[in-house]
């Protein structure tokens, strides 16, 4: 496996199809999940540069903070709380095209605009969450859900 990620051009979605086997590539023969979700991260904030990408995992009933790219953020988030808690409640994807028109939305960083965060599903229950922030407003829609959640789905 190559570890060097190329960088795509274009629109976001021709952004998406180049990134989306690389990915894949990346997570073949690793069973980790951590590493796998490291790399994830990572792979999606070389391609991005969103603001904060990365995951917060489902332990005890919890979520925790996981594998992520970008300033330092919160470390638990209960169900039901904020964009990522709400997320998992309603096991959907959110997306957040203004954070301050989020009620509750969990400010980690004031620099942080809009946001999408798509479930990980395992065996039918949501088992952690993406969450992908900008600091532009308004810079996710049904493309980034369709992709992130076929990246997630990758996800074993
Ligand atoms: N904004 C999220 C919290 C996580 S940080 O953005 C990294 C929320 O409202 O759940």
């Amino acid at each position: 496996m190559a570890e060097d990620l190329t960088i795509a051009q274009g629109d976001k979605k021709a952004q998406y199809e180049s990134l989306l086997p690389q990915i894949q590539g990346l997570l073949t023969g690793e069973p980790n999940l951590i590493a796998n979700l490291a790399n994830i991260a990572a792979a999606l904030k070389e391609q991005f540069n969103w603001f904060w990408v990365g995951f917060y995992w489902v332990i005890d009933d919890e979520l925790v903070l996981g594998p992520f790219q970008g300033p330092v953020a919160c470390t638990r988030i209960k169900k039901g709380r904020g964009v990522c808690g709400t997320a998992w409640e309603k096991a959907a994807t959110i997306i957040v095209e203004d954070v301050e028109k989020f009620p509750g939305h969990i400010a980690c960083s004031s620099l942080s605009k809009s946001e999408i965060v798509v479930p990980v599903f395992k065996d039918g229950k949501v088992t952690g969450v993406l969450d992908v922030d900008s600091s532009d407003l308004s810079q996710f829609d049904a493309i980034d859900q369709v992709y992130l959640e076929k990246i997630v789905a990758l996800i074993v």
